[in-house]
């Protein structure tokens, strides 16, 4: 088991820095937002240490629970790095600003590092479970959205507020967001900004389960052990597979299928002649 520990300097501190916790429990990661007196708002720290987690997870691991301390899985970014000053000891999104390629290219550059936070945890070789309590707003909300499974609280409420800001949502929310639940109702939920309940959550299947809030935890524990009962690699496998079959037509999907199933086999085959007779 290792819990980190918060030393100035050390990967703990540089964590408790950008507002996170992380636990690594065997084959269990989880990461737990941990600003709660500011409803685990993140900052560009937070998500570019979220990356290095994700660039970092020991191979044992394969289900990794991203959670929240606190009332709120996340209000979203930290509304600091929206003033021209923003976040102490952080690049200013104002210093961004500027219609020219060069600039354009360094935002470029800075929003690609904030979403490397996010992508990671769709990888083959891990499952990703948001455990959501209270508001996941903006990025919040996309931050449950990066990952593969949402296990939520009966109180949970999602926003996706960024066109209230005269933004879009940019941290890799509206592909998972429009593939879940459509189109329409991806444009109905970003240009209004309203605010989604668990229930609704559930009907649109952005939640995979909904129990009361002293369930969570024992909801996700249940899940994860669920999870870790199936073959490390036939896991992987079976979600790579998945992962490609809306990209794929069905003759595509078809022979992946084939392919995956071959190597499964031989993988299968090996095992037992290395196992020997007997
Ligand atoms: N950034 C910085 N501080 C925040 C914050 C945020 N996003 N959200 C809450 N806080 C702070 C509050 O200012 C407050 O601080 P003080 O104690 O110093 O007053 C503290 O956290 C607690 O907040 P509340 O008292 O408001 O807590 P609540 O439980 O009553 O309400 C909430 C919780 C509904 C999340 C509410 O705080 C809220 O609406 N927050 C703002 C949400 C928001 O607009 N987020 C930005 C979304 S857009 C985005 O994320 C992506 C993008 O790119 C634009």
């Amino acid at each position: 088991m290792t819990d980190t520990a918060p030393a100035a300097g050390s990967p703990g501190g540089a964590l408790a820095a950008a507002g996170l916790r992380l636990h690594i429990d065997g084959a269990v990661a989880t990461i737990t937002l941990a600003r709660p007196e500011r409803r685990n708002a993140m900052t560009g720290r937070t998500w570019t240490e979220l990356a290095r987690i994700g660039r970092t997870l020991p191979d044992t691991v394969r289900v990794v629970v991203v959670a929240g301390d606190g009332p709120s899985f996340s209000a979203g970014i930290d509304l600091a790095m929206f003033s021209p000053a923003g976040v102490e000891g952080e690049r200013s999104l104002h210093s961004l600003v500027g219609a020219g390629p060069e600039q354009r290219a360094a935002f470029d550059a800075v929003i690609a590092e904030f979403q490397a936070g996010f992508t990671w945890l769709r990888r083959p070789d891990i499952v990703s479970v948001a455990a959501v309590r209270g508001h996941a707003i903006g990025a919040g909300f996309q931050l449950a959205l990066a990952c593969d499974l949402r296990v939520v609280a009966e109180d949970a409420a999602f926003c996706m507020k960024e066109a209230a800001f005269g933004l879009v949502p940019d941290l890799t929310g509206t592909k998972p967001l429009v593939d879940l639940v459509g189109l329409p109702r991806a444009l109905e939920l970003c240009l209004t900004a309203r605010t989604v309940s668990a229930a609704e959550a559930r009907e649109l299947r952005l939640a995979e389960v909904v129990v009361p809030g002293a369930e969570l935890d024992a909801a996700v524990s249940d899940l994860t052990a669920a999870l870790l009962a199936v073959p490390a690699d036939t896991a992987s496998a079976v979600k790579a597979l998945l992962s490609q079959a809306q990209g794929n037509t069905l003759e595509q999907q078809a022979g992946a299928e084939r392919a995956a199933q071959i190597d499964r086999f031989n993988a299968l085959a090996g095992a037992a002649v290395e196992g020997g007779p007997g």
